[in-house]
């Protein structure tokens, strides 16, 4: 989405788009003019999940491009312990969509990309040289690869974005690990940590930019303090429920909401089977 199409909730005459942009963010109080600003940190301040797509194919060499921006992300040890599958067969997405809780837009969207932890290729490696690996049954190089595919999909994220392409991640492509294995061909040592839908979003089904936590809830600074955090989480609650009525969602507290999320064994909705899961995909996780 390009942010002359962004809806803007604030009127622009008195203020410049850097501290608009950043107003949407969290909403909160007046707007100070940043010390510095391009358009890298537009495009990322501007992000909104897109749900709604167009079904136009991206222009030819797209993926690649979001791949190479996802290729330039930090990684850890350089081990690059993260793949990713680019499912463009609709009769695939459609059954990927099943799996991953009927989710309209995995249908919608031209391009489903299914970031991976990929422990398979290092292991394949170390075979043809008839050498241990380990370390890599340690839980320890499980989060390695669960953060390199996050760092690598968040950077072709913003590279999406910034092409005026609209994306959303998808955490559901977590509640049937093995049968999205199976779906994906995936080798013993991978698993689909999340999908991701990109396209063109749809112009009729454009959404806000959804507020984010006060600042000073997320931002400690010397040492972490969870007192002060009361009232400004009361305050979000307040935002929040200001921008689902905005944009006509059902009006939800935001702290009821995430204590939903995780209350009880049910709220998982399946995934309470995470570890089982795992070990039949071939992670130790010792
Ligand atoms: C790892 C991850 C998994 C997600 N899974 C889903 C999902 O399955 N379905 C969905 O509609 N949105 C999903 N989202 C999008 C979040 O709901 C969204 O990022 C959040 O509500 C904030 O909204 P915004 O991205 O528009 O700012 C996911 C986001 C992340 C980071």
């Amino acid at each position: 989405m390009s942010l002359a199409q962004s809806p803007v909730d604030r009127p622009t005459n008195d203020t410049t788009l850097a501290e608009t942009l950043l107003w949407q963010r969290n909403r909160d109080g007046g707007t100070t003019p940043p010390p510095q600003w391009n358009d890298t940190l537009a495009t990322i301040i501007n992000h909104r999940s897109v749900r709604a797509f167009r079904p136009d194919a991206l222009p030819a060499g797209t993926l690649e491009l979001l791949v190479a921006a996802a290729q330039s992300a930090s990684t850890s040890s350089n081990l690059q312990l993260w793949s990713v599958v680019a499912v463009e067969d609709p009769a695939r997405r459609a059954r990927l969509s099943e799996l991953a809780g009927q989710q309209k837009f995995i249908r919608d969207a031209p391009l489903l990309l299914v970031w991976l932890c990929d422990h398979a290729r290092l292991t394949a490696i170390a075979a043809e040289r008839q050498m241990p690996v380990e370390g890599i049954h340690y839980l320890e190089e499980f989060i390695v690869g669960i953060v390199d595919a996050a760092l690598a999909a968040q950077s072709a994220a913003i590279a999406a974005e910034s092409l005026g392409l609209g994306c959303v991640y998808i955490g559901a492509m977590r509640n049937l690990p093995e049968q999205v294995a199976a779906e994906l061909g995936l080798p013993p040592q991978v698993f689909a940590v999340f999908g991701m839908s990109v396209g063109f979003p749809d112009p009729t089904g454009e959404t806000g930019v959804k507020p984010r936590l006060p600042r000073p809830v997320v931002l400690h600074r010397e040492q972490y303090s969870i007192a002060s955090q009361e009232p400004e989480i009361a305050r979000y609650n307040a935002t929040a429920r200001g921008f689902m009525r905005e944009q006509g969602m059902r009006e939800q507290d935001w702290t009821q909401q995430s204590i939903d999320r995780v209350k009880d064994v049910a709220a998982l909705r399946g995934r309470d089977r995470m570890r089982e899961a795992l070990r039949n995909l071939g992670f130790e996780l010792r």
